[in-house]
């Protein structure tokens, strides 16, 4: 894992854009693994203002609500649209998110696999942290070697997420999310986490056993994952020196380009 610890959530916004927007310059043709929630935002305002050519990039989101369509202000379709798509120009038939309405949840899921598979599988995941631990939809407990399936989210999350419905009885108890065997297939995962209500479930992600009780340690196994932090979510990391230490000595040929 490469722990990148940054002074603010803007300033870990803008590392995890520059490593996104290399990744499209370099690779016009990426496919590129996307997320939704509050932690994202300021990263995808950055990325819709950099004017890259979204032309040739594929994306897959991690999640959805089950039994929320696509025009439902709270689906993760429509943030998506709202926060990112309608901003840059990705081709609409690049786009993918599994779809809340499918009347069969189940051939849908193995469809979206499938989907990943013929478009190469996914470049670069971009990953948010539950308070719980979760990736995607991935509650304690998941699979680690799960795949895109429907999840039931646990009463924390559904707590955690009512503020985006208005109330918590309106928060769906059932969503569809990739599974975490298909997150770690993706080349690299780049898990965002900013704020001090995420410490713990880094800390347990970075420096706890690897254990399905917190879903994102799973990442100890993924070949290539970058852990980007502001200080806050950084404060309860026992070895954040040496983190910060490997990441101001890199080897010229690792550093990401600058902005
Ligand atoms: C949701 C999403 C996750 C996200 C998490 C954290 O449950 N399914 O992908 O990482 O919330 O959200 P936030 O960034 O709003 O704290």
């Amino acid at each position: 894992m490469e722990i990148i610890i940054q002074p603010s959530a803007e300033d870990a916004a803008e590392m995890a854009e520059r490593i996104i927007s290399n990744l499209i310059i370099t690779n016009p043709q990426a496919v590129i693994g996307l997320a939704t929630g509050s932690t994202p935002l300021h990263l995808y305002r950055r990325l819709a203002a950099k004017g890259l050519d979204w032309s040739g990039i594929t994306t897959f989101n991690l999640d959805e609500y089950l039994g929320v369509g696509a025009e439902h202000p709270q689906s993760y379709h429509a943030f998506m649209q709202e926060n990112l798509f309608r901003h840059v120009n990705v081709d609409a038939k690049n786009v993918h998110l599994p779809d809340g309405m499918t009347p069969d949840p189940e051939t849908h899921c193995h469809a979206y696999e499938e989907k990943i598979r013929a478009a190469g599988g996914i470049d670069l995941q971009l990953l948010g942290i539950g308070t719980d631990g979760h990736i995607g939809f991935n509650e304690p407990t998941s699979s680690l070697s799960s795949r895109t399936r429907i999840k039931t989210l646990t009463a924390r999350t559904r707590r955690d997420n009512a503020r985006f419905f208005g109330s918590e009885k309106d928060v769906p108890f059932h969503v569809i999310t990739m599974g975490i065997g298909t997150i770690l297939e993706s080349r690299t995962a780049l898990l965002l986490a900013t704020g001090e209500n995420k410490a713990e479930a880094v800390e347990g992600a970075v420096e706890g056993a690897l254990t399905s009780m917190n879903p994102a340690s799973a990442l100890q196994l993924h070949r290539r994952a970058i852990i980007c932090l502001d200080e806050a979510a950084a404060s309860k990391l026992q070895r954040r020196d040496y983190y910060r230490w490997v990441f101001e000595n890199k080897p010229p040929w690792q550093k990401i380009p600058p902005n």
